[in-house]
């Protein structure tokens, strides 16, 4: 029998990989966890405290800070390296200066002989996924951005909170780039398998604007989390943790990702958030939601904005 292991690999241990770090060694899913950074100090830093938390994680995993041949081996490379926001910048104000920084991380990665998975955090997300893609030339399933997987999850929880049921219990998704032109997809919202509409019907207190506030609240949460704090990170590593773990489980979950889109929805040559199954082998495949006429329309446009943004630079 083969002595294999699965290893993850992250490339950029700042705010959202050393946290993603963090929250994959809390719940034990991969045995081996390579950091790399620019900022190497930063990266050994890292691992050193992550390994000291050993004794207390859930499994055993080998944790080191290494360099991209470490890559070779790895069944999935999380990128979270690049610039973040600064306050009252957009997600696509990032676009020239973390394409620049991509070109040369995946050359490197290729370089090291890596053969696996793809997962892509750093933002405008959906655009530096479909740059990774590109500069990687591996299959389009292989390549997986982290698209809308945290405004599903805040859209969740707030509707959780508003209605006062299990966020769990929620399903709503939010599609489209993962920023000021998202979308929520009330058409096919529900609760315990139930329409939010019918579950509001006959009940006192619930109503449409308290709903549109909910979504604006989660289009911006960045932006106010941002101001708070100066950066988000706790939510975004458990949803890469999630991802990771529906991958390398083999779960066939489905999240909303950011995944390449050949003719779904009417669109192709884009990689944008929607829910997707995902496996062992990446997107298994895309699940088209039949959405509103105005939906629809709202979906385009955020489409456009994206291929308009990207064209200069990828
Ligand atoms: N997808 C999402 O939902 C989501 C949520 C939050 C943040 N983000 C994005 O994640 C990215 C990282 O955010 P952060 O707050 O962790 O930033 P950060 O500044 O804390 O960390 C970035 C890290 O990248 C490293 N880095 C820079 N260039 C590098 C290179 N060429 N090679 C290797 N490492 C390099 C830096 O040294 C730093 O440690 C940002 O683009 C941010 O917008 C995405």
């Amino acid at each position: 029998m083969l002595n294999r292991v699965n290893r993850v690999a992250v490339i950029g241990t700042g705010f959202v990989g050393s946290s993603y770090a963090f929250a994959l060694l809390n719940q034990g899913i991969t045995e081996e966890l390579v950091l790399i950074d620019l900022n190497k100090d930063k990266a050994e830093g890292d691992a050193m405290d992550l390994n000291h938390g050993l004794p207390f994680a859930p499994s055993r995993t080998k944790i080191w800070y290494g360099d991209y041949s470490d890559c070779g081996q790895a069944d999935i490379v999380v990128i979270t390296a690049g610039a973040n926001q600064k306050p009252g910048e957009t997600r696509l104000d990032l676009v020239e200066k973390n394409t620049r920084i991509f070109k040369g991380i995946v050359k490197d990665i290729m370089a090291s002989g890596f053969d696996g998975i793809f997962v892509v955090a750093t933002n405008p997300v959906d655009i530096l996924t479909y740059a990774v893609w590109k500069f990687s030339g591996l299959p389009k399933e292989r390549v997986i951005g982290s698209g809308t997987i945290l405004d599903t999850a805040r859209f969740r929880f707030l509707l959780g909170d508003y209605f006062d049921v299990d966020t769990r219990n929620v399903h709503a998704y939010i599609i489209g780039e993962h920023g000021d032109t998202e979308l929520p997809v009330w058409s096919h919202a529900s609760i315990a398998g139930t329409s939010i509409s019918e579950w509001t019907k006959n009940k006192q207190g619930y109503n449409q604007v308290e709903l549109d506030k909910i979504f604006l609240h989660v289009r911006d949460a960045a932006y106010h989390i941002i101001e708070k704090k100066g950066a988000t990170f706790y939510g975004i590593a458990m949803g890469l943790v999630r991802l990771t773990k529906a991958i390398l489980q083999n779960e066939y979950s489905v999240l909303t990702v950011s995944a390449y889109l050949d003719g779904e929805y009417g669109q192709s040559d884009i990689f944008v958030g929607v829910p997707a199954v995902v496996n062992r082998d990446g997107i298994r495949e895309i699940v088209e939601l039949d959405l509103s006429d105005e939906e629809k329309q709202k979906f385009e446009h955020s489409i456009e904005v994206l291929k308009k943004t990207m064209k200069p630079v990828i």
